[in-house]
């Protein structure tokens, strides 16, 4: 049998319903070597973001360090998400008690430190604000032809979720979006964006919830609480069964690529104040002549996707 070399990968996110499924895919998969979990500001402030993230990391007994990043953006005023995920930005299941700590060392210090050590290894999949990884750029430059690849949850082919032209990871700081899009322009940097286009296409409805708890796991009805709070905000604000299971894509994009389809552009990021401000601007069909410098996904096989999840989700107790 082959023996297979799992690809090591930081998560960088805002824990966050979505966010804390995408930590127990990424632990529960063979094909990943998760290095590290860093946090920022996001979905609520960082402290409970970093405590979410601590959270997880006790509920499955697992071994990852946890790096508090940044917790405000570089230049906007703050944003937060408890409209969709709660006061503590996890709401729903009983949370286990965390019995460790965070690290001391910042977010972007440890993505450049790590990246340094394994150059032309790390994968990085943010799944918030772009904060800590733009930090990183712009304090380490070097660092930019040292990552494998960045497959980032934010963005939007078309429209918007906080605002018609935005979606919330890319308004909440859309400076950083544009220092790590830009970064791509610059250094052939690969990046990937799941943006709403996308994550839209994966409705975790009342089945898909339910088949996590027909796993009869601690984890798996953990994953089903999680999903059941999380399709609130949805249900009241577009209609649907369930929430879209946004940011759990960046992983299994590396787990198992042929669920999705992607397609090279050049992707532009508007900081401008105004309407169109954190907006996604892409190229779709080239009329800027300028090269691509992200893949952005367009495709989903939204069962396959959560086949992957349950699958999964079921490997813990
Ligand atoms: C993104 O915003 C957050 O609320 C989710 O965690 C996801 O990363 C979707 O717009
Ligand atoms: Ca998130």
């Amino acid at each position: 049998m082959p023996t297979l070399t799992p690809r090591p990968v930081i998560l960088d996110g805002d824990p966050g319903h979505d966010d804390a499924v995408n930590i127990l895919l990424a632990c529960s998969s063979p094909e990943l070597d998760v290095l590290g979990v860093t946090t920022t500001y996001g979905n609520v402030g960082l402290e409970r973001t970093t405590h979410n993230a601590l959270v997880v990391r006790e509920l499955i007994g697992a071994g990852f360090p946890i790096y508090p990043g940044a917790d405000r953006p570089l230049v906007v005023p703050r944003l937060s998400a408890e409209a969709v995920h709660g006061e503590s930005g996890l709401d729903g299941p009983d949370l286990p008690t965390p019995t460790r700590g965070a690290e001391r060392l910042h977010a972007a210090q440890f993505i450049i430190d790590t990246v340094r050590a394994r150059p032309g290894e790390v994968t990085l999949l943010p799944t918030g604000p772009l904060t800590n990884l733009a930090l990183a750029l712009r304090l380490a430059p070097d660092i930019a032809p040292k990552i494998r690849e960045v497959v980032w949850m934010g963005g939007s082919l078309d429209t918007g979720n906080w605002t018609p032209s935005a979606e919330f990871n890319a308004l909440c700081d859309p400076h950083a979006a544009r220092i790590v899009f830009e970064c791509a322009a610059e250094t052939g940097l690969k990046l990937t964006m799941f943006g709403l286009n996308a994550t839209h296409q994966a409705i975790a409805d009342p089945a898909r919830v339910a088949a996590f708890r027909q796993l009869g796991t601690r984890v798996g009805e953990f994953t089903a609480v999680l999903l059941e709070f999380f399709a609130g905000h949805h249900r009241e604000r577009y209609g649907w069964e369930g929430g879209a299971l946004h940011d759990p894509m960046t992983a299994a994009y590396l787990i198992a690529p042929a669920l999705f389809g992607v397609k090279a552009m050049r992707v532009d990021i508007d900081t401008t104040e105004g309407p169109s401000a954190g907006r996604t601007v892409c190229d779709v069909w080239k009329v800027t002549g300028q090269p691509p410098n992200a893949d952005v996904a367009l495709t989903v096989d939204a069962d396959g996707f959560f086949a992957l999840l349950v699958e999964r989700i079921g490997r813990y107790a």
